[in-house]
């Protein structure tokens, strides 16, 4: 076991699919960028392997990424595969590898050729990416104290590890993070081949879910510790409902569980300082944010709505954040003039297809971006009133924490992270609104209510903007947690 005094910094490499700014769908890309900043910020030496997309090394590019001089070889399935290493210097202590493979990575999509569809090597993609990742400290010569996957594309990692893969790091432990429990990369079971495991592994206790070949769980099966998002996330994916038919390994993994609720970057969401804002504002002087509605109200082609709320929706369109919910709910709310709905996000057809329904049936009153827009995505959150997120599950949400830290009161179901970041104002020195269950009722009751507390208590409204901007999810504090964990594992107790 691998000792380090408690005070010297840690040789930690993370492994993630996407990462900010390089690639990213979702809030996995923002934690895989801020989480290893801030380690770094606390002194350790943090490395992050990443996919060489090429949209994300179009990004690299920008940024004077280099490459090693020798592509490693990684073989998968019996096929060797040149990986090149690309590198950007973030930050001192902070370095990304980008990890090329023309015939993988060189494509437009990142998962697959639209967001509802995967493409058909991503069992192979993927087994090259986490091999690659575990061969560069070698080809580094750097060998980390402990190696972090996040999700399913990383789940390899912490297997090939625990058996000795390349015999190249004996010494590491591993962490694995689960972001999301729905998405567990499931594979048909010939694709056990392109694991680089052993084929007796293929059975319940470790690779196999019923009859599948099932990342996630492996990754789950194989860490040292695992973490997800949330403290109520971690209780909640050891239930059937929340756990996506992997309750039965969670409870047995669950020593090793714990949760730790996600940070946000406060540099890159900080309304005093935006360059995207049309006014900068703060908890002490709010009155940019009325120019910023203003100007955005002007953008979306929005009419001026006096007294009405401008309601405001930046997320994946899934069926896991109840957009349903919204689409269902806000009719009687607009005609009666009590609020005006901004939506951007991109995803599934049919909800797209239902939200241009609305849009047309409600025109300078509702307005929906169909696409990744990260510029729009701060006007929205800076210029609206409320932020809605009424996810059926949340493992943690980021999103409803930017909207806080623009005085932006958020409506949320009170699930996972939303549930231990959002605090109702009807109990006092509240920073937003949450609900239970999931049905059109609960979700009507709970946005009249906001509507009504921003028409009619401007006092109480403000004082809510105040303490939901006021709230500390910085990731420096989150980080000091994630380098307590790692010297758990790396020290004997
Ligand atoms: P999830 O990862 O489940 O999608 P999170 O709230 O953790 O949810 O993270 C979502 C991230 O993606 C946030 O940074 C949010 O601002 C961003 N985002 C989502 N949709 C869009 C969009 N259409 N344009 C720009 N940013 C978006
Ligand atoms: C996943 C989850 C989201 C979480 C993000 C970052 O995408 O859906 O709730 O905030 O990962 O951990």
């Amino acid at each position: 076991m691998p000792v380090t005094p408690a005070a010297s910094p840690l040789k930690i490499l993370h492994v993630a699919s996407e990462m900010a700014p390089f690639i990213k769908t979702g809030g996995l890309a923002d934690v895989a960028g801020a989480l290893p900043a801030a380690l770094a910020r606390m002194g350790h030496d943090v490395k992050v392997a990443i996919p060489g997309y090429r949209k994300a090394l179009a990004a690299a590019g920008k940024r004077g990424i280099t490459w090693a001089a020798v592509p490693m070889t990684i073989e998968v399935g019996g096929i060797d595969h040149q990986v090149g290493i690309g590198t950007v210097v973030m930050a001192p202590g902070f370095t990304v590898h980008l990890l090329a493979c023309n015939e993988l990575f060189d494509r437009d999509g990142i998962y697959g050729p639209s967001p509802s569809q995967d493409y058909d090597d991503n069992a192979r993609r993927f087994a090259v990416f986490c091999k690659a990742a575990l061969a560069l400290p070698g080809a580094l010569g750097w060998a980390p104290h402990v190696v972090h996957g996040h999700d399913w594309q990383a789940g390899l990692v912490p297997a090939l590890l625990e058996r000795g893969y390349g015999n190249v790091l004996p010494a590491t432990r591993s962490v694995f993070s689960i972001h999301n429990i729905a998405y567990q990369g499931q594979f048909w079971h010939w694709d056990m081949k392109l694991t680089g495991l052993d084929w007796s592994l293929f059975n319940p206790l470790f690779c196999e879910h019923y009859g599948k070949l099932n990342l996630l769980k492996t990754g789950i099966v194989f860490a040292d510790r695992v973490t997800t998002v949330s403290r109520t996330y971690a209780g909640e994916i050891q239930q059937g409902e929340f756990a996506f038919g992997l309750e039965s390994v969670i409870k047995g993994t669950a020593y090793k569980l714990s949760g730790i609720t996600n940070g946000i970057d406060t540099q890159e969401w900080d309304p005093a300082k935006d360059p995207h804002l049309a006014k900068a504002f703060s908890a002490e002087d709010l009155s940019g944010k009325a120019a910023c509605a203003a100007a955005l109200r002007k953008d979306c082609g929005l009419v001026n709505a006096p007294g009405a709320a401008l309601v405001s929706v930046v997320s994946r369109l899934v069926e896991q954040k109840g957009i349903d919910l919204i689409i269902d709910a806000v009719t009687p709310y607009i005609l009666a003039g009590r609020m005006q709905l901004i939506v951007l996000g991109t995803g599934d057809y049919h909800l797209e297809q239902r939200l241009n329904q609305l849009q047309a049936r409600h025109p300078g009153w509702v307005y929906v971006w169909y696409g990744y827009n990260e510029p729009l995505a701060h006007q929205v959150i800076g210029g609206s009133d409320i932020f809605l997120m009424p996810s059926r599950t949340e493992p943690c949400g980021l999103t409803q924490m930017y909207a806080m830290r623009y005085g932006t009161l958020p409506i949320v179901r009170f699930t996972g992270g939303l549930a231990d970041t959002v605090k109702d104002v009807a109990t006092g020195n509240g920073t937003g609104f949450t609900f239970g269950p999931v049905d059109l009722g609960h979700f009507s009751s709970v946005l009249d209510r906001a509507l009504g507390l921003y028409a009619h208590f401007p006092g109480e409204w403000r004082d809510a903007q105040v303490q939901a901007m006021g709230q500390d999810n910085s990731w420096d504090r989150v980080a000091a947690e994630y380098a307590g964990l790692y010297r758990r594992i790396c020290i004997p107790a």
